[in-house]
């Protein structure tokens, strides 16, 4: 079957989930974030008492997760997780966990499974090489590291969070190290994804850049 499909790939921070959301929701697709299925895997792991570093028992956890998207809620073997998946803490997991290839391997299926009709808005770092290379429409979207800093600084500040912006900016510089160098399925920019670098540009210009796009297609 052939489900439309718009691949948005991108770093941390860069504003990519929330215009993820409202270009799906603007077009009435479903929404895959993947990240959060490398959050709840590594969420689960630790639950599970298994290290961020191994490799076979992390890839049993992921292949047996047991999730519910319904909405903003994320519920991971019954219970709302929806909260403690987006700490820092649980975001470093999931880049550590999304270097095992194994991992990637076990999450592959449940991704695909995603595209479904009238259409599916993929957000995360390798929806368009890897899980839907077929996709019709592929965006990186990204900002300067110091704009993704102070964005997440003030997410985490909005939430009434501890926030420290220097540790915030050494955080993301490690996750994105480890996110491009890593062997399989690094983050880079594809020669046939589109750049939207949204730095100095707010959500509703992001978006509706991507629905312009969208509808040249
Ligand atoms: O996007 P988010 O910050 O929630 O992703 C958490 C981590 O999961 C990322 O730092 C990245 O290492 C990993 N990830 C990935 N592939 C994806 C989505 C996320 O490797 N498609």
């Amino acid at each position: 079957m052939n489900i439309p499909v718009i691949a948005i790939d991108g770093p941390s921070a860069s504003g990519k989930g929330t215009v993820a959301q409202r270009v799906a929701a603007e077009l009435g697709f479903h929404y895959l974030d993947s990240g959060a299925l490398y959050r709840l895997t590594a969420l689960a792991a630790e639950k599970a008492g298994a290290g961020w570093d191994d490799e076979a028992a992390v890839a049993r956890v992921a292949a047996a997760l047991d999730v519910v998207f319904d909405g903003d809620v994320v519920l991971l073997a019954g219970e709302d997780v929806s909260t403690e998946i987006r700490s820092e803490h649980i975001g470093v997991g999931a880049s550590k966990v999304a270097a095992l290839p194994a991992v990637r391997s076990a999450l592959l299926q449940r991704q695909r499974d995603f595209a479904r009709a009238p259409g599916l808005l993929g957000d995360g770092r390798d929806m368009g090489e890897v899980i839907f290379p077929q996709a019709e429409l592929k965006v990186f979207l990204t900002a300067t590291p110091e704009a993704r800093a102070e964005r997440r600084y003030k997410q985490l500040i909005a939430r009434g969070e501890a926030a420290d912006l220097a540790a915030i900016t050494a955080d993301l510089a490690a996750r994105d190290e480890r996110d491009r160098n890593r062997l399989v399925a690094p983050l880079r920019q594809l020669p046939d994804a589109k750049l939207l670098d949204t730095t100095a540009m707010g959500i509703d210009e992001a978006v509706a850049t991507i629905l312009r796009w969208w509808r040249e297609k």
